[in-house]
């Protein structure tokens, strides 16, 4: 779990190190026997010398092992931010300048587009619907989870109400480009709401607007917020391995969503949206 605990345990280095210093210095006295007067100054004068070179040798292995230490003193300070994804970090300046976030992320990202991710669209044989109509559907982890949660929010008189789940990159071109030409709205402006088609997270399977069924007027609103939905949404969807996919001042400058959700509860789905997110650094 946490790769500094781990590997200044099993390194030790400072007890390794400082341990040599003592050890050298303790032997001498008792390694030197009585010896007669005879020879005591010429023993004196080399036990001098043995003394000074082993203070000598003492004093670098202790200067050594302050040396070996820095670097693990630095891996433990360094490595919570190693660990932390990388887009984590960027959200805070993104979040005190998005427009510089976006025009950077943009323009430098290997696979972005408008802020957007591309995905490839989940198998149809990996789908399972989660309406009784079938019209809605999820990726089979998904849709278990999700069902799992709406059960347990229905036990508290939540309606969870699913609003869209996976989408086609046909879709998705509806969407983004006939929507954006009924609002006469610029690329950059539509991107903010919707993405292009190949770049949503719908695309994957894995992510599903919610709603509250008893307020739908605030479907896809900002207003969802406030509803007793996303209230208990925001309590317990981790517990169902849901998070919000665009928070208020997202790294990737998409407007504040609080009703699109995605799965990240298994190696896929998590690789896939955290892969994802480090590509665009
Ligand atoms: N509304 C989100 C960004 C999407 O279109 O995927
Ligand atoms: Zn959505």
């Amino acid at each position: 779990m946490d790769k500094a605990g781990l590997s200044a345990k099993t390194l030790k280095p400072g007890a390794r190190t400082q341990g040599d210093i003592p050890q050298a210095v303790r032997d001498n006295p008792i390694d030197v026997p009585a010896k007669p007067e005879s020879e005591s100054k010429s023993l004196a004068f080399i036990g001098g010398v043995v003394g000074l070179v082993a203070l000598a040798l003492g004093l670098g292995a202790w200067f050594g092992s302050q040396t070996l230490q820095a670097p693990v003193t630095a891996e433990r300070e360094n490595n919570p931010t190693t660990l932390t994804p990388v887009a984590e970090n960027s959200s805070n300046s993104a979040s005190e300048d998005p427009s510089a976030e976006n025009s950077t992320s943009n323009s430098e990202s290997e696979d972005g587009l408008l802020g957007h991710f591309a995905y490839d669209e989940a198998p149809p044989e990996e789908l399972k619907a989660i309406v009784y109509d079938g019209s809605i559907k999820l990726r089979t982890a998904a849709a278990d989870a999700f069902l799992e949660m709406e059960e347990a929010a229905r036990r508290e008189n939540i309606i969870l109400r699913p609003i869209s789940g996976f989408r086609s990159v046909e879709d998705q071109d509806y969407l983004f480009f006939e929507i954006k030409e009924q609002r006469k709205q610029a690329n950059q402006e539509r991107a903010q709401v919707s993405a292009p088609p190949g770049y949503s997270e719908h695309h994957t399977g894995y992510a599903i607007d919610i709603g509250d069924g008893d307020v739908p007027a605030t479907d896809v609103m900002e207003s969802f917020e406030k509803t007793k939905a996303f209230k208990w949404l925001d309590a317990n969807a981790s517990s169902y391995s849901f998070e919000l996919s665009f928070p208020k001042n997202n790294p990737q400058g998409v407007a504040y969503e609080p009703w699109h959700w995605r799965f990240v509860g298994d190696r896929h789905s998590l690789e896939l949206f955290y892969k994802a997110r480090n590509k665009q650094e």
